[in-house]
């Protein structure tokens, strides 16, 4: 079956060549797993975490425009266990014990306080909303401060190593920085590791004719982004409808950058259609694929209602527009 422009399927990104017409994405735009432990990952050894990367990387030779981009939004694993690596057995002396948040003390203190929100509980223990939630779900725990045997692992050189291995050139990577989440929490930690508030794009290339068009920017974004490295874009704090959801000027400034009105954008780990929906916004077409059926509906939901906004929008400018349906 092909996917066809527009819409969202319930697949496995790994099948995408399957359905995807060759030589048809302008800008391939997504967010993997990281293989920090979310919920949508927890079926996957890292073995098959670097499996999946490497699969989904070389569909994008077939799906891929010549001269196309495949922009990789992700971060490094910061807490890798290595059971290789030595101890590290340092007594730490500064070690405040009453600062310690465990998952039972955030059990209890949504015993005492059900109708409590994330951010009411993390107020109430003194810690993020972060250590609120990793405590809960158990996502990107930096267990190194306590496991002995754990280091951090850079995933860019896997993702360049995948990519040149099937014809896909590294172009350019960015650097997302994020907002300082940790800035008013009381972080402590039980090692000299710091926090991290950035993540990486990495963009590759699939050789062919690519148009440079400047003018698909104004000056001031190409003074405040368009060839700059670092682009600070504040994360979603509310992910209360899916777990990683990354902000909706990340894709847009992407798509901005890269493609023309009309060109075709893809997501292959679409979630709640965040790239999707900056598609819709920028006018361009796009294909999502997710393989929960939860994201799917999310995503599809999501974009219903922004085609409603638009079309109200437009009858509002234009209300001879006849109404459809
Ligand atoms: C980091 S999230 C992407 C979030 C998305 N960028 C957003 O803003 O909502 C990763 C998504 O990949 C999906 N996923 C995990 N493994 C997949 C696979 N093999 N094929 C397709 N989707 C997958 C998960 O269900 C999850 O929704």
């Amino acid at each position: 079956m092909q996917y066809w422009p527009d819409n969202v399927y319930l697949d496995d990104a790994r099948n995408l060549a399957q359905h995807v017409e060759p030589d048809t994405v302008a800008l391939s735009v997504w967010s993997p797993p990281y293989h920090v432990g979310k919920a949508y990952e927890r079926d996957m050894s890292y073995f098959d975490w670097k499996n999946l990367l490497r699969r989904v990387i070389e569909a994008h030779v077939i799906v891929l425009k010549p001269g196309a981009f495949l922009a990789i939004n992700i971060a490094d694993i910061l807490c890798f266990k290595d059971s290789n690596m030595p101890r590290i057995m340092a007594d730490n002396v500064s070690r405040r014990k009453r600062n310690d948040i465990t998952r039972e003390k955030v059990l209890e203190a949504w015993t005492q306080y059900p109708h409590y929100n994330r951010g009411q509980i993390a107020a109430l223990l003194g810690c993020s909303e972060q250590t609120v939630d990793r405590r809960m779900k158990g996502n990107n725990i930096r267990g190194g401060k306590y496991a002995a045997q754990t280091r951090v692992k850079l995933v860019g050189g896997l993702l360049e190593q995948y990519a040149l291995d099937c014809g896909l050139f590294l172009y350019d990577r960015r650097l997302w920085v994020k907002d300082a989440a940790w800035e008013n929490s009381r972080w402590h930690t039980m090692s000299y590791r710091s926090v991290d508030e950035f993540e990486y794009i990495y963009i590759f290339w699939k050789p062919g004719p690519t148009m440079i068009n400047k003018s698909r920017l104004t000056r001031d974004e190409w003074t405040a982004w368009g060839s700059r490295a670092v682009w600070y874009i504040p994360s979603v704090r509310a992910n209360d409808d899916h777990d990683a959801k990354f902000p909706l000027e990340l894709p847009r400034r992407l798509i901005q950058l890269l493609t023309e009105p009309g060109d075709l954008v893809l997501d292959c780990f679409a979630g709640s259609g965040t790239s999707a929906l900056a598609a819709l916004h920028e006018k361009r077409r796009f294909i999502g694929i997710d393989r929960s059926p939860l994201s799917v509906d999310l995503a599809k939901k999501a974009l219903r209602q922004a085609l409603h906004e638009q079309r109200q929008q437009s009858l509002e400018l234009f209300p001879s527009i006849p109404k459809v349906g």
